[in-house]
């Protein structure tokens, strides 16, 4: 039984409708990413200093920030080479003399580079990762965005360049991602500009309070990975490590999300973000959202969920915690699916004390705010619910 004190810092954590905010956490706005303070919460209550937590859908990184913060020892694993790029920056922390790099590539560099840049040798302009940049809106930011990344080649340190890469990525979603707003060239470099001063702050912010939690900077594992064969790794398969916890937000069932997309000029779909981290661009939506959105009964992703959940349940010590936030296009008919499955794969469900909670199936349940893929489900509302799902190891 969890008891009342645990599940009430639960409910505030899960329920906090505060702007996500501090250390590395607005280096990017990753889709369905969930509070810092959700994931810090659990950490707290279910783990201990110098425990391995494991987020398998790590997404932006949330749980892997926090859980290095709090001492623990962090793996994050995605099959998004996008989120691991992301996560990699946000837990990379620079030392005096790299943020002094990026302040002079900021200063020397960025300011004085020229949009004029002759077309022909600017390879970036014709990566197939710029499709559906060439509308009138786009396609002078898409030049810009070129000319800058052209420019960081002659950076030797990859964390400087990364870092910067970065800031790119985070002001191209401003300036790109279903904005209504045209974003004028000068607009773009201010908010660069202003990013990569904010970042660095932030970035120091996330070394600072490393160290005054755990001394000698905990090691942080990132892989890319399908969840499916997270116990292949070699981390798990040679090194034999057994993960004290896992949080985590896998994909949904019945709702798809665009991890990998950006919306320009209405909704076409741009595979930009790949372009401007440099990552590899990985496949349809269906690989993000453990298959196809037509499928009829969700077949795939019941039959994904269970061997993921399967493959995470061999890598945990037994007794071990895992805590997952989960939305449901049809609550009724796949809740009880899901927990079919993490029954099947292993796992007991916490019995919550609750006096402390108000719906009727015992679990903590929170509204969704401001869900970009919510207000695209028209006329669906149940997809605006999310619930937390507490299991054990058996
Ligand atoms: C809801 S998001 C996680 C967001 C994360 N909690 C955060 O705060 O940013 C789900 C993630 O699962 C990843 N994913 C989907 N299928 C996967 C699979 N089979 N193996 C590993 N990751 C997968 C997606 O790429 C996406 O990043």
């Amino acid at each position: 039984m969890v008891g009342s004190q645990v599940v009430e810092k639960l409910t505030t954590s899960a329920t906090d409708k505060n702007r996500i905010s501090g250390l590395t956490h607005n280096f990017y706005r990753y889709p369905a990413r969930f509070s810092p303070s959700f994931a810090s919460t659990v950490i707290e209550l279910f783990s201990k200093p110098g425990d391995i937590v494991l987020d398998p859908y790590m997404g932006g990184g949330t749980t892997v920030v926090e859980a290095m913060i709090a001492g623990r020892r962090a793996i994050g694993s995605d099959l998004n080479s996008l989120a691991v790029f992301i996560t990699k920056v946000k837990t990379t922390p620079l030392n005096k003399n790299e943020r002094q790099e990026v302040a002079l590539w900021l200063e020397n560099n960025f300011k004085n580079l020229s949009y004029l840049h002759s077309r022909d040798r600017l390879e970036y302009l014709f990566d197939k990762r710029t499709k559906n940049l060439n509308l009138l809106r786009s396609r002078f930011l898409k030049k810009l965005i070129a000319v800058t990344l052209n420019s960081l080649e002659t950076i030797q340190n990859s964390k400087v360049k990364d870092f910067i890469r970065c800031a790119l990525l985070k002001t191209g979603q401003w300036a790109l991602d279903g904005r209504k707003k045209h974003t004028s060239l000068d607009e773009f470099r201010a908010k660069l500009a202003n990013n990569i001063s904010e970042m660095l702050e932030q970035i120091e912010d996330f070394k600072q309070a490393l160290s005054k939690e755990s001394p000698g900077f905990p090691h942080c594992k990132l892989i890319e990975s399908d969840a499916a064969l997270i116990d292949k790794d070699s981390i798990f398969a040679s090194k034999g490590l057994e993960v004290d916890l896992v949080v985590t937000s896998p994909p949904y069932p019945g709702l798809h999300i665009l991890y990998h997309r950006w919306q320009v000029d209405g909704r076409r779909e741009t595979p930009a973000p790949y372009w401007i981290a440099g990552c590899q661009d990985g496949k349809g939506d269906s690989y993000y959202n453990f298959g196809n959105r037509q499928q009829p009964g969700l077949h795939k992703y019941f039959e994904s969920s269970l061997r993921t959940l399967k493959a995470i349940r061999r890598v945990m010590r037994n007794g071990a915690f895992i805590v997952q936030m989960l939305a449901f296009k049809d609550p009724e008919a796949h809740l009880p699916r899901y927990l079919a499955n993490m029954k099947e794969a292993g796992f007991t469900e916490a019995q919550l004390c609750d006096s402390a909670i108000t719906h009727d199936d015992s679990r903590i349940w929170r509204d969704v705010p401001n869900r970009k893929w919510h207000a695209a489900l028209k006329g669906n509302t149940s997809g605006s619910r999310e619930v937390v799902l507490i299991h054990r190891v058996r």
